[in-house]
């Protein structure tokens, strides 16, 4: 159910943790474009706090922080059109963080499936924030009143948890304060998958990187992946539910759909009948005539990292222009004094 009663206004972040992926530009980059450009007020962030709940070398998270800015700005995210800046700069975000921590409960954190899926057998051996993490993701979501959160669908379930949230912090304290967020999730893309094993999410952190297309990747590294991405020995089919067994042929067309724009359905009955040795090809070219601009204007942008660094500034500016007003007032719900 939209909330009718919040002005609409965009948030969503992406980790700085290098190698950002097709998974990343089609589930979420390409989408908050296409947002920005639809005319709703869209605020995009670097979320470097979530970076460091697991190890991050110093260096190395300075590097990804200004590349993602780069990656954003190459994908056609405008800074006078969006607000873009890297979360530590806004320390709204963490004081919501901790009063959600407070409202946040212990159970609700232990069905999050990502927390599971990130910590394996080693729970005990993770840090403290990145368990705490999906409730950071609420505050920065609602520090802005956010109302629509574009999102691949791994984040799903985050979102939801920050509806949660929201409603039990207006329930407790009496208030209609923070809106309902939306995740918004759809078309194709929303969950792009290892091009070496169709049932695994593609991944910035996967230890092949045959496995992914990352942002940065050149033309011939494109075709290379996309020549060795695993297949089977069938041809294309000419409909969907035929490939509902061939979690690899799914992934090639889902991911063709998303770059030419087109959906799934529509690009299958034009590929109908062809081996992957003719459709492969096909797909590369489309990938590559899609993502070489975009890393080469990445590229030329990190030539230049003290006018990465200037946008980061500004984007930080008015992000706090709008969270501190708002911060203000969720103190004063909660009773804390401010007297300076
Ligand atoms: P992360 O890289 O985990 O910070 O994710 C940043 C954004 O990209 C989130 O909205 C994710 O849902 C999205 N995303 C990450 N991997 C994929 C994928 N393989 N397919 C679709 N969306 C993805
Ligand atoms: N948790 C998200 C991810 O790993 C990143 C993120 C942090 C985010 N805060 C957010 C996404 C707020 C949307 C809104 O992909």
């Amino acid at each position: 159910m939209t909330d009718t009663s919040f002005t609409p206004r965009v948030f969503s972040g992406i980790q700085p943790s290098g190698n950002l992926t097709l998974g990343n530009y089609l589930g979420a980059v390409k989408r908050f474009v296409d947002m920005q450009n639809a005319g709703i007020e869209t605020i995009y962030c670097m979320v470097d706090m979530h970076a460091i709940t697991v190890w991050q070398d110093p260096a190395d998270l300075k590097r990804n922080t200004r590349e993602l800015a780069a990656a954003y700005i190459a994908c056609g995210l405008d800074p006078a059109k969006s607000i873009l800046f890297n979360q530590s700069q806004v320390p709204a975000h963490a004081e919501l963080g901790w009063i959600l921590n407070c409202v946040t409960r212990l159970g609700w954190m232990n069905r999050m499936t990502q927390f599971k899926d990130k910590a394996g057998k080693n729970a005990e051996k993770m840090s403290l924030g990145l368990y705490a993490y999906p409730s950071l993701m609420a505050a920065d979501i609602l520090i802005y009143k956010a109302t629509h959160v574009p999102v691949g669908e791994d984040q799903k379930q985050h979102v939801e948890l920050t509806r949660d949230i929201a409603a039990k912090f207006n329930h407790d304290f009496k208030v209609d304060f923070f809106p309902q967020p939306e995740p918004i999730i759809d078309g194709a893309g929303t969950r792009v998958m290892s091009l070496r094993d169709g049932t695994k999410k593609m991944s910035k952190s996967d230890p092949s990187d045959l496995s992914r297309i990352n942002m940065t990747d050149d033309a011939d590294t494109i075709a290379k992946k996309i020549r060795k991405a695993k297949t089977d020995a069938e041809p294309l089919p000419d409909n969907m539910d035929d490939l509902a067994d061939r979690p690899e042929a799914r992934n090639l067309i889902n991911i063709y759909a998303g770059l030419s724009g087109q959906t799934p359905a529509d690009v299958i009955k034009e590929v109908a009948g062809q081996q992957f040795g003719q459709f492969k090809p096909l797909l590369a070219d489309l990938a590559v005539a899609h993502l070489s601009p975009i890393a080469d204007e990445m590229r030329r942008l990190m030539d230049d990292v003290s006018e990465i660094d200037r946008i980061l500034g500004d984007g930080a500016n008015r992000a706090a222009e709008i969270a501190e007003p708002i911060l203000a007032e969720v103190f004063d719900i909660v009773g804390f004094v401010r007297s300076r």
